[in-house]
């Protein structure tokens, strides 16, 4: 190597939470998943991954969520790294990974999704591969239904489990407002909910609602908080009712409208600018329905590397 050529230390990527603004689940597959039909929003809640190489592969999670996310090779940002070095032939070249956590832990906001993209691009430009969109996508769409989105970014419709994207031209920032749970809820025990409910019901394939891209394309706050739905909603609240609270006490406050975040439990309300968002969660947090209440706006980018010797 050149005298010249520093070699990168380490590589910083932030990956954004998302929204689902419409989640329409199908009829369980086969293969256990549902057939979805749903319209994702990236929101301004960020995951920090910082990759480093290293002479054993590790993971640690710093931040307020620390205690909640597995350090072991459970970890969706460790399984995503090793799966890019796997891909690129790459067995010897382990990185320390550090998740600084911003998006709470099984709370609907793909948290773990995000962390997941963040390492793949992450690592990726600490080891030079220039990997093809596609195959990062592909690598993405393995590790779970909704790290494609946090790859993607921005607006778009998912179908498939959730990981085939087709990007949705839309207009104008939505400011959300997210009130969270001490405790997380289980996605394949929401799911596993969603069935039973269902029970022998014939269930239609899923499509998103005309009305939601209608609100998308005229960027109206109002119109997008009227078809905000989500089939996992009953289901969630099924499992933990005290959310029906929080849903009732947001829009008592002036929500435009609310909804279950994904699998929840988070629940998502939006608001018409950025002081009515403040409004809102000085409003929740003052009532005490929720342990936590966080603003976002949206759309955001999906993964981006932040600090890098390359750069
Ligand atoms: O893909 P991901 O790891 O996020 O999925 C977690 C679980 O959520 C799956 O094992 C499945 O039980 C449920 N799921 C589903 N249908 C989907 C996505 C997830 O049933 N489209």
């Amino acid at each position: 190597m050149s005298p010249f050529v520093v070699p990168p230390r380490s590589v910083t990527v932030r990956a954004p939470a998302k929204v689902n603004c419409e989640l329409r689940v199908g009829p369980r597959r086969d293969d256990g998943f549902h057939d979805l039909a749903t319209v994702f929003m990236a929101v301004g809640l960020y995951d920090e991954v910082t990759v480093t190489p290293s002479a054993v592969w590790s993971v640690r999670t710093t931040g307020r969520y620390a205690g909640l996310v597995p350090d072991t090779k459970d970890n969706l940002a460790l399984r995503a790294a090793k799966a890019l070095a796997r891909r690129a032939r790459m067995a010897a070249d382990p990185v320390a990974i550090t998740i600084a956590k911003e998006i709470p832990v099984a709370g609907g906001m793909a948290g773990g999704s995000a962390d997941a993209a963040a390492a793949l691009i992450a690592c990726d430009q600490l080891w030079g591969l220039r990997t093809d969109r596609e195959v990062l996508a592909s690598l993405a769409a393995d590790l779970g239904s909704d790290v494609p989105f946090a790859l993607h970014g921005g607006i778009a419709v998912g179908s498939g489990r959730g990981d085939r994207l087709a990007p949705v031209l839309a207009r104008g920032t939505f400011h959300w407002v997210f009130a969270l749970s001490e405790t997380g809820l289980s996605t394949p025990e929401v799911y596993a909910e969603c069935d039973r409910l269902r029970g022998d019901a014939e269930i239609p394939a899923p499509l998103p609602s005309a009305a939601m891209m209608a609100a998308l394309r005229t960027g109206n706050c109002e119109v997008l908080a009227a078809a905000l739905a989500n089939d996992l909603q009953e289901p969630a609240l099924s499992l933990r009712p005290e959310l029906r609270e929080v849903l009732e006490a947001g829009l008592e406050f002036g929500a435009l409208g609310g909804v279950i975040s994904g699998s929840g439990p988070t629940v998502a309300f939006l608001t018409r600018s950025a002081e009515h968002a403040l409004d809102l969660c000085v409003s929740l947090t003052a009532s005490g329905v929720a342990p936590e209440v966080k603003r976002a706006r949206g759309p955001v980018h999906g993964a981006t590397v932040i600090t890098s010797p390359r750069d």
